[in-house]
C-alpha cells in the first residue's frame, strides 16, 4: 500500500501521534529500566520502567489497530456476468483509501521495533541477578565434614548423655553454627524398653537417644511437637507425624519423606556429639525430588 501523508485526516494524524508517543514511552521504559539496574537504583524503579514498556508497546498497538486499521466489514455484490459494475469499482477505491490510513508505516514499524528491543532488553537485564548454581551445597549442613561435633542448645549449652529426661526432646544445632536453620535437629530421649525397628539407623542413636532434623520434608515448617506415649513427631502447620523409632517413617499428613537422621555418639567427657551429618538432604524436596 502506499504511504500517505498530507492527505492524511486529522483524526488519522492524531491517533498516529498518540502510537509514536506510546512507542516512545516504552523504549523510554525499557531504557530506564536497564539504567536503573545497572546504577543500582533499586528494584522498584527497575519494575517501574519495565511497566511503562509494556504498558507503552500494549497502549500502542492497542491504538494503532483501532485507528489506522481498516475496521468493518464489506460485502462485494458479484454481478451475474458482464464487466465490472460502477459501484464495484467504487467498492475497490473505498478499499484502497481506506487501506492507505495507515500512513508512515515505515516510521510507526521502526517505532515498534525500538520500543520491542529496549521492552525485551528491560526484561532480560535482571536475569543478570541470578547467582550461581548451588552445586550439592543444598544436600549438606553445617554438621558435615568437621568430625565429630557437640550437640548445643539454643544458648550454646554442651547436651550431657543423661541431661534429657526420658521422653523429653530438646533442640539442638552444632557448637559453632547455634541457629542455623539447615542445622536444627531435634534430640529425643526414648524410653529404656523402646526398641529401634528397622528401617531406622539403629547405630546412629546413643544411650537411648535419636536426633532427626527439624525442617519439615513437606514444606520446611519446624517439626518440635513431640508426643512421647505413641513416640510420633507432629508438624504443626499441616499435620504430618513421624514415626520416631521407625526412621522419622511419615504416617500420616502430606509428608512424603522421612526426617533425615543425625548419626549420634558420645564423647570422652559424656556429652552428645554427631558423628557426620544428617542421613539425606534436610527439607522439603522440591529442588531435586519428583
Ligand atoms: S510443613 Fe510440615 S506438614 Fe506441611
Amino acid at each position: 500500500m502506499a504511504e500517505s501523508g498530507s492527505g492524511d485526516g486529522a483524526a488519522v494524524r492524531r491517533v498516529r501521534r498518540t502510537v509514536l508517543v506510546a512507542f516512545a514511552g516504552a523504549t523510554l521504559g525499557g531504557i530506564g529500566s536497564v539504567v536503573a539496574y545497572a546504577l543500582d537504583l533499586g528494584q522498584h524503579w527497575v519494575g517501574l520502567g519495565l511497566a511503562v514498556a509494556f504498558l507503552g508497546v500494549g497502549g500502542g498497538l492497542v491504538a494503532w489497530g483501532h485507528g489506522l486499521m481498516p475496521g468493518g466489514g464489506d460485502v462485494e455484490e458479484r454481478p451475474p456476468v458482464g464487466p465490472p459494475a460502477a459501484d464495484e469499482r467504487a467498492a475497490g477505491a473505498s478499499l484502497r483509501d481506506r487501506g492507505a490510513m495507515v500512513g508512515r508505516r515505515g516510521l510507526l514499524g521502526g517505532a515498534l521495533a525500538t520500543a520491542l528491543s529496549a521492552t525485551g532488553l528491560a526484561a532480560l537485564v535482571p536475569t543478570l541477578s541470578l547467582g550461581p548454581s548451588p552445586g550439592d551445597a543444598l544436600r549438606h549442613t553445617a554438621w558435615a565434614g568437621a568430625g565429630a561435633q557437640r550437640l548445643v542448645t539454643r544458648e550454646g549449652r554442651a547436651v550431657a548423655v543423661d541431661e534429657l529426661q526420658v521422653g523429653g526432646l530438646l533442640t539442638v544445632f552444632p557448637r559453632d553454627h547455634v541457629g542455623d536453620a539447615d542445622a536444627q535437629a531435634v534430640l529425643i530421649r526414648l524410653a529404656d524398653d523402646v526398641t529401634v525397628r528397622a528401617p531406622a539407623e539403629v547405630s546412629a542413636t546413643a544411650a537411648g537417644h535419636v536426633a532427626y532434623s527439624k525442617v519439615c520434608t513437606h514444606a520446611g515448617c519446624p517439626v518440635g511437637l513431640y508426643e512421647a506415649i505413641e513416640q510420633q513427631l507432629f508438624c504443626p502447620c499441616h499435620q504430618s507425624s513421624f514415626d520416631v523409632v521407625e526412621g522419622a517413617r511419615p504416617l500420616m499428613g502430606p509428608a512424603a519423606r522421612p526426617l533425615p537422621q543425625l548419626p549420634l555418639g558420645v564423647d570422652d567427657e559424656g556429652f552428645l556429639v554427631a558423628t557426620g551429618d544428617f542421613s539425606d538432604a534436610v527439607g522439603p524436596g522440591w529442588w531435586s525430588r519428583p
